[in-house]
């Protein structure tokens, strides 16, 4: 995985109380690549994100981002140093507008940023953002309210993006608009780490892809490898990685 990874996991224990989910998990993101995190239900892929952004104790092992030791670092400061999380789901405030929800994201920003001038080139970015600035961020498509949590986290400039299942409950259209967006970001030099249900597509528009189950790392590699390998086949077909195959 090259010389400088972005972000490195090393080892990483974490879990829910008595519930360990990750059992020493390993691997290192490219910068300036979309990598894909692809596994079955419950394997850890969600508990990764919350344990790198600081929302979950890691118990044992080591995060690294961009070069600095980052293992257990509130969100805040994660924000600070230029990593977004967007979550699986829904994350906006329906009730309140598309303008007023861009502003509570750029209040994480810290002084001296001109929040005003990143909405203003944000709307400009995505124009349906600007039409839409006064309606209720309900009233939105789902793709748009996805939109809208991208570009609230957009706000902030960051150097990673953590995102959770972007394509869910989206019709196909807006998927590939999802990644072609996404591809758009890493040609900024963004790098984007993402979690995908919908592991064909996801990994078609990836550069990277891990595999993890319960909790373990099982492949690391190039996009293409992970697509064409017989195992990762299988584990769509909903069949486990069996742990000697590994
Ligand atoms: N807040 C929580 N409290 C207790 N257990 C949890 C919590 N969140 C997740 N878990 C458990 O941790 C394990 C891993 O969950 P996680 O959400 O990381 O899986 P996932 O790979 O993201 O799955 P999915 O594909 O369904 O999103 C599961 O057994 C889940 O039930
Ligand atoms: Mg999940």
């Amino acid at each position: 995985m090259g010389a400088d990874p972005i972000l490195a996991l090393e080892d990483v224990v974490a879990g829910y109380g008595k519930l360990t989910v990750l059992h020493g998990t390993r691997f290192a993101v490219r910068r300036g690549a979309i990598t894909t995190i692809i596994g079955p239900n419950g394997a850890g892929k969600s508990t990764v994100f919350k344990a790198v952004f600081g929302l979950l104790p890691v118990e044992r092992g080591r995060v690294t981002f961009d070069g600095r030791e980052t293992t257990n670092l509130a969100p805040r400061r994660l924000l600070e140093r230029g990593v977004c999380y967007v979550p699986q789901g829904r994350n906006i405030f329906p009730e309140l507008s598309v303008r007023h929800n861009l502003e509570l994201g750029g209040e994480a920003a810290g002084p001296g940023v001109d929040i005003g001038a990143r909405m203003a080139a944000m709307m400009a970015r995505f124009p349906v953002l600007r039409e839409r600035a006064d309606a209720q961020a309900s009233t939105l498509s789902g793709g748009q309210q996805k939109l809208l949590e991208i570009a609230r986290g957009l706000l902030l400039d960051p150097q990673l993006v953590l995102i959770d299942e972007p394509s869910i409950g989206l019709s196909p259209r807006l998927v590939r608009e999802t990644f072609a967006l996404l591809a758009g970001l890493r040609d900024r030099g963004v790098t984007i780490l993402m979690v995908e249900q919908n592991a064909k597509s996801a990994l078609e528009h990836s550069d990277y892809g891990i595999v993890l189950e319960q909790g373990r790392t099982r492949m690391e590699g190039e996009a293409r490898a992970i697509l064409a390998d017989p195992r990762v086949a299988r584990l769509f077909l909903g069949g486990g990685l069996a742990a000697d195959d590994a």
